[in-house]
C-alpha cells in the first residue's frame, strides 16, 4: 500500500540510497525507531513545511522568502528542495526540515518528528524500551531518561507515600500551594532514606553511571546514597518540558545546612542557559509580550498560583548571556523583581546591560522591605498584586538613579558619577533612536543638557568600536569572512591572533571538514609506496585522503564540532562507507547538522548579487577537487608549523642552557624549512 508521499525524482533516490546505506551506524537516540524516521524524512516535503509558515517564491532551484526569525525587507531566507535544507542569511539560522520546526515552532526533535509524522499520516509506534536499549543509548538522551525517571519518582513519592504526603506535601500546602500548583510544576519530594531513590532506579535498569552523572546519586565508603534526600524537589525543565536538573530545598531550618541543593553541571545541565519555569510561562510570555524575571523557585511558583504566569526565574545566579536569549525568543521586554531589601542590586546593574545590549526594554520593579515576589503575591489579591507592578515599574534610569542616589542627593560627585553610569547603560543600547529616547529622559531627571550626554555617549561607543576593531579577536572576523567565502579559504592568507601571534587552526579545519562534506565520496588518485617501495596509483575517496594526510602526521582536529564530524567519517570509512552530507544534514544530533548546514550552505542558494558583491570566483572547485584537498591539506599543515614555530621561539625566551638554545635553535630552522616547502607549494611569499 503506498500511502506515503514519496517524491521520486532521481536527485532523491540517489541520496536515499546512500542514506539507506550506509544508515545502520548512525546511533539515534530517540523513543521513535530509526527506520520510522526515516520515513518521516523521505515524505517531508521541505517547501511544503516550511511554506506553512513562510510564503516562498521559486528561484532557480531553490526557493525564497523573507526571513521567519527576524524582519527584513528583502528576502535573505532560502529554502533548496534538492537537498532538503534551508538557510536564513539575516539570522544565520539553517538546517533540514526537522530543525525548521525545532527553531520556527519550539519544538524538541521528537515533537517535530511527530508532527511531521501526523503531518504526512505516518505511524509512530514508539517502542517499549528494554534495559538494553536504555543503555545503548547516547549518554545526553541516557541522563535525560534518569532525570525523567527521577522527576516521576519524586512526584509520585510526594502525592502518594505516608512519609512524601506527612513530610513534603503538607511543607508545600503550609507554603500555600495547592495541588494544581503542585502538578503543573511537578514538584517531588526525595524520601529520608539513604538510597530509596537509587535502588528504585537501578532496579529499572539505568546505570549507575547515569546516576551519579545527573548527581542524582553520590557514591560513598558505604555505598550509594541519595543526594537530595529529606528534600523537596523543583525539577527544572527546558522549554520543551525536558527534566535538565533539579533544585532540593531543604525542611530543615538550620544556617548550617546549605537551603537548596542544586544538580551538578553535567551534559545536559548547564546553569547559565536555564531559567526555571520557563516551560509553564512560555506560551504566557508571548501573549503578554513581557517576561517578569524573579530570583527564586518559590517566587515563579506563587506568582503563577497568583495568576501571573509570564515568570521565570534566574535560579539565585547572575544573569547571563545564555539566559537573556532564551527570554528573547519570546518578548523583547523583561521586567527584573527585585526584594526590596535585596543585597545584591548593584550586581545586578550588569544584568540590566547584559538586557540592553541585546537590544531588548529592560523595567524593574522594587518589592517593599522584607518582601520578595513569593511573599507579597500570597499576602495581596491578584488586582492588588497587578496594580502594584503596574504602578511601580521603573525604567533602568530612574532605577539606577534612585539606587545610587539614595542618601547621597546632594553630593555633587555622586551625581556626577551616577550620570556618567547611567550613559555607560545607554551607550550599550544598539538602536540609535531609542538611546535618544533615553539621553532626553537623563537629560530632564538631572538637568544636564542632552548635548553633552550625547556627547560623552559617542565618546564610549567611539572607544569601544576601537576596542572592537583591535582586540575582539581577528580571527572572529576572519573567520566570518571565511564562512562566506568558502571556495577561498584554502588560498587566502589571514591575520594572526591569540596572544603570541597563533593562528586559530579552526578555519583550515572547517575548509578540510567542508571539502570532506562536500566532495567526501569522490575517487581521487593518490599516488602511494607500495611493497616494493615503488611509486603506485590508487584511488581513495576524498575524504579518506584527508583523514590519512592528518593522521599520518600525528594532527588532531581542535575544533569540538569539527573533530566530531572528522571522527564520524572516520567511523564510516573503517567500515569501507562515505558518509554522506545529507547524513549529516539530518543527523539527529541537531547542533551537528547545523554546523554542517552552515558550513556546507551551496553557492547556488546565494542570490547573484551576493556572489558579485563578494566577488567570489565561479565554483571551478567540483571540477578539481583533487588540487582543493591538497590545497586545504598543505594549508592546514602550513599553519601547524608556523604555530609550532612560535612555540619554539617562546621556548627560546625561556631556554637555560646553551645545549637548550642550540637544539631550540635547530628546531626552528628545520620547521621553517619544511614550512617553506609548503609555502612555495602553495605559492605564498615566504617572509613573514
Ligand atoms: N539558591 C540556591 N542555593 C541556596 C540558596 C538559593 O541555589 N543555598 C537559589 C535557588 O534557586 C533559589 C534562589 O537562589 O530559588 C533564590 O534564593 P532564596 O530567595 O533564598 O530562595 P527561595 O526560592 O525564595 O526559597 P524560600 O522562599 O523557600 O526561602
Ligand atoms: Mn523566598
Amino acid at each position: 500500500m503506498e500511502t506515503l508521499n514519496i517524491k521520486n525524482n532521481s536527485h532523491n533516490r540517489f541520496f536515499n540510497l546512500i542514506y539507506r546505506l550506509s544508515f545502520f551506524f548512525i546511533n539515534f537516540v530517540v523513543m521513535i525507531p530509526k527506520d520510522t524516521i526515516e520515513k518521516i524524512f523521505d515524505a517531508a516535503d521541505i517547501i511544503d513545511v516550511i511554506g506553512q509558515f513562510v510564503s516562498l517564491k521559486k528561484s532557480g532551484s531553490s526557493y525564497k522568502g523573507l526571513s521567519p526569525f527576524v524582519n527584513e525587507k528583502s528576502p535573505s531566507f532560502m529554502v533548496s528542495p534538492a537537498k532538503g535544507i534551508f538557510k536564513d542569511f539575516s539570522s544565520g539560522k539553517g538546517g533540514n526540515v526537522v530543525t525548521f520546526l525545532m527553531e520556527h515552532e519550539h519544538f524538541s526533535y521528537v515533537e517535530a518528528l511527530k508532527w511531521l509524522a501526523q503531518k504526512y499520516n505516518i505511524e509512530i509506534e514508539e517502542k517499549e524500551r528494554t534495559a538494553d536499549e536504555i543503555a545503548a543509548q547516547g549518554e545526553k538522551e541516557s541522563l535525560f531518561l534518569v532525570n525523567e525517571f527521577a522527576k516521576d519518582f519524586f512526584h509520585t513519592e510526594l502525592l502518594q507515600t505516608q512519609e512524601g504526603k506527612a513530610v513534603g506535601l503538607s511543607y508545600f500546602k503550609e507554603r500555600g500551594f495547592n495541588e494544581d500548583t503542585v502538578k503543573k510544576f511537578q514538584l517531588g519530594y526525595s524520601p529520608n532514606r539513604s538510597d530509596a531513590f537509587t535502588k528504585s532506579a537501578l532496579e529499572k535498569g539505568y546505570k549507575i553511571e547515569y546516576l551519579v552523572k545527573t548527581g542524582l546519586t553520590k557514591t560513598g565508603e558505604k555505598g550509594n546514597f541519595d543526594f537530595f534526600r529529606g528534600r523537596v524537589i523543583f525539577p527544572i525543565q527546558n522549554i520543551t518540558g525536558r527534566v535538565l536538573g533539579f533544585g532540593g530545598r531543604t525542611l530543615i531550618t538550620d544556617k548550617k545546612i546549605a537551603k537548596y541543593f542544586n544538580s551538578p553541571e553535567s551534559e545536559v545541565y548547564n546553569k547559565s542557559k536555564i531559567l526555571y519555569g520557563l516551560f509553564q510561562s512560555k506560551n504566557e510570555i508571548i501573549k503578554q509580550d513581557e517576561c517578569f524575571l524573579v530570583e527564586g523557585y518559590t517566587d515563579v511558583i506563587s506568582m503563577h498560583q497568583a495568576g501571573i504566569c509570564n515568570v521565570v526565574a534566574s535560579s539565585g545566579t547572575s544573569l547571563t548571556e545564555g539566559q537573556i536569549r532564551l527570554i528573547k525568543r519570546y518578548t523583547n521586554n523583561i521586567t527584573i523583581l527585585y526584594d526590596g531589601d535585596a543585597a545584591g542590586i548593584k550586581a545586578s546593574f550588569r544584568g540590566i546591560d547584559l538586557i540592553l545590549e541585546q537590544g531588548m526594554n529592560v523595567k524593574v520593579v522594587l518589592f517593599p522591605d522584607g518582601e520578595d515576589p513569593d511573599s507579597y503575591a500570597r499576602k495581596v489579591s491578584i488586582t492588588e498584586l497587578e496594580t502594584y507592578l503596574k504602578e511601580k515599574r521603573q525604567d533602568f534610569i530612574k532605577f539606577k538613579a534612585g539606587i545610587l542616589l539614595k542618601d547621597t542627593e546632594n553630593d555633587p560627585i555622586q551625581r556626577a558619577q551616577t550620570i556618567k553610569d547611567i550613559v555607560k547603560s545607554i551607550a550599550v543600547i544598539p538602536d540609535q533612536i531609542v538611546r535618544s529616547v533615553f539621553i532626553r529622559e537623563t537629560s530632564h531627571l538631572f538637568e544636564i543638557s542632552e548635548q553633552a550626554l550625547h556627547n560623552e555617549v559617542n565618546k564610549l561607543l567611539k572607544s569601544q568600536h576601537s576596542k572592537d576593531h583591535s582586540t575582539k579577536s581577528e580571527s572572529q572576523e576572519n573567520q566570518n569572512e571565511h564562512q562566506n567565502q568558502e571556495q577561498e579559504v584554502g588560498l587566502s592568507i589571514q591575520k594572526r591572533s591569540d596572544d603570541k601571534g597563533k593562528h586559530p587552526l579552526e578555519i583550515q579545519e572547517r575548509d578540510l571538514v567542508r571539502l570532506m562534506i562536500q566532495y567526501g565520496a569522490q575517487e581521487i588518485p593518490v599516488t602511494v609506496k607500495n611493497e616494493n617501495n615503488e611509486d603506485e596509483e590508487v584511488a581513495f575517496y576524498l575524504s579518506q585522503y584527508i583523514i590519512e594526510e592528518l593522521l599520518s602526521d600525528e594532527l588532531q582536529v581542535q575544533n569540538e564540532a569539527y573533530k566530531r564530524i572528522f571522527d564520524e567519517f572516520l567511523d564510516g570509512l573503517e567500515q569501507g562507507l562515505v558518509i554522506s552530507e545529507k547524513q549529516f544534514t539530518q543527523h539527529e544530533n541537531t547542533d551537528l547538522s547545523r554546523i554542517v548546514i552552515d558550513i556546507a550552505t551551496p553557492k547556488d542558494m546565494v542570490s547573484e548579487n551576493w556572489e558579485k558583491k563578494h566577488k567570489i570566483l565561479p565554483a571551478l572547485e567540483s571540477l578539481r577537487v583533487k588540487e582543493a584537498a591538497q590545497q586545504s591539506v598543505a594549508m592546514y599543515k602550513l599553519r601547524v608549523l608556523e604555530n609550532m614555530i612560535i612555540d619554539n621561539q617562546e621556548s627560546l625566551r625561556n631556554s637555560l642552557s646553551d645545549g637548550e638554545l642550540d637544539k631550540t635553535l635547530n628546531k626552528i630552522k628545520d620547521l621553517t624549512e619544511t614550512r617553506n616547502v609548503f609555502a612555495t607549494k602553495l605559492g605564498i611569499i615566504i617572509t613573514r
